[in-house]
């Protein structure tokens, strides 16, 4: 089946990357011809340091990179099986962009669109036949990353649906399936990891080196909240806040917070600027933690209850199953354990008791416990 790609830039060349490695003929367009000249060039110099690295052979590689067709209108998609879609987040042009493709090609290809924030439902509604739409949301890498969420609109066929996960977990992915939310799984049920470690760090309980320190060593995260700011970009991840914020009807949980609202406001971006919650200048002294043990089970036990309490909640709403939310965080974000499993051990009754206490402290709706830990007294998973 012949895929088509809309949009080169970071997502689109690396899904483009990912469909023609799993032996696909693959149709890459982007309406900037220099991002589709960037696109193959930035593929012939992956590709020439993967066979450095011998992950393959010069002629796999060639083939790889032969199998993708940069092309200078959509009018080439006539005979692709599944379109994806990547370009840029609007979603007047997007919705766009899908009318006119629909034109051109069969009555049977799947359209799909890669966006993170945009209603997978308002998109399909872009074109006629909205039921051959879904949502393919890639993480970035996305060759490497091994995450899909799948989001059907509500209008998307169940065939389309089925056809669409297994051809994603054909190309060695896991393969969650997400109902249309805002962030979906991984974008919403992270918002924790950054709004509880800002909230402690604004209210003067501990700095980004401590916390960090403390969700690294004490918790087993790869990265502690503040680098992963700083490494994301806090511009970047400030928008992503707010906008789960606003998509949420301005629910307490995901208040996006001043302190790295200032930062992005400052250029202090992070790792990109040079600056963020650390200084990345050349010589400048990285903050030492306070490393005491016991204070920073307090600061990992307060972001874990609340990464758990999000967790649930998206199962509570059935957003997802347990099993793909546990999986989205563990393969999405690299989380050490799935935040449902890691409920089970902990138990669940701590973990109602850990949240309350919580409340009680400050009687705001941010720290309410989801009714799925006062229901259940374990996850299946
Ligand atoms: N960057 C990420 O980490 C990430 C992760 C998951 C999903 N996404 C989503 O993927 C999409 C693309 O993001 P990106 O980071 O690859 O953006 P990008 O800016 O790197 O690339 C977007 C490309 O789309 C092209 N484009 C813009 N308008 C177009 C049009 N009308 N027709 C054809 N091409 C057009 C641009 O020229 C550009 O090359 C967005 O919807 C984004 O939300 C991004």
């Amino acid at each position: 089946m012949t895929v088509g790609v809309i949009g080169s830039g970071t997502m689109g060349s690396g899904i483009a990357q990912l469909a023609a490695t799993a032996n696909h003929e693959v149709k890459l367009f982007d309406a900037n011809q220099s991002a589709l000249e960037n696109s193959k060039q930035k593929l012939e110099k992956l590709m020439a340091r993967l066979v450095e690295k011998g992950k393959y052979s010069e002629e796999e590689a060639k083939e790889i990179q032969g199998r993708i067709s940069y092309v200078g209108s959509l009018d080439d998609f006539s005979d692709c099986g599944i379109v994806i879609e990547a370009i840029i987040e609007d979603l007047g042009i997007k919705s766009k962009v899908f009318a006119e493709l629909e034109s051109v090609v069969s009555g049977d290809c799947i359209i799909a669109s890669n966006t993170s924030s945009l209603s997978i439902t308002s998109l399909a509604a872009s074109i006629s036949d909205s039921n051959r739409f879904i949502g393919i949301h890639f993480f970035n890498p996305a060759p490497l990353m091994k995450l899909v969420e799948v989001i059907p609109a509500i209008q998307t066929d169940s065939k389309v649906l089925e056809e669409t996960k297994s051809l994603i977990a054909s190309w060695g992915k896991v393969v969650v399936q997400v109902k249309d939310t805002p962030g979906f799984i991984v974008n919403k049920v992270a918002r924790p990891f950054y709004g509880e470690a800002l909230r402690i760090y604004e209210e003067g309980i501990a700095d980004p080196a401590t916390i960090d320190w403390a969700m690294k060593e004490l918790g087993g995260f790869r990265m502690g909240p503040f680098e992963l700011m700083d490494f994301i970009g806090n511009d970047v991840n400030y928008a992503v806040t707010e906008s789960v914020f606003k998509a949420f009807y301005y629910d307490g949980r995901y208040k996006p917070a001043f302190a790295q609202k200032r930062l992005a406001e400052a250029g202090y971006l992070g790792r990109k600027s040079g600056r963020g919650y650390y200084n990345y200048a050349e010589g400048a002294e990285m903050p030492k933690p306070n490393t005491d043990k016991a204070f920073g089970q307090k600061i990992l036990d307060r972001i874990l209850l609340m990464l758990i309490n999000e967790a649930a909640d998206t199962l509570h709403l059935g957003i997802a199953t347990a099993k793909d939310i546990d999986l989205a965080m563990t393969n999405g974000v690299n989380y050490p354990k799935g935040l449902l499993a890691w409920a089970n051990e902990i138990g669940i009754e701590k973990v109602v008791k850990g949240l309350d206490e919580l409340f009680d402290e400050y009687h705001e709706e941010r720290y309410r416990c989801s009714p799925a830990l006062r229901k259940l007294s374990k996850f299946e998973i």
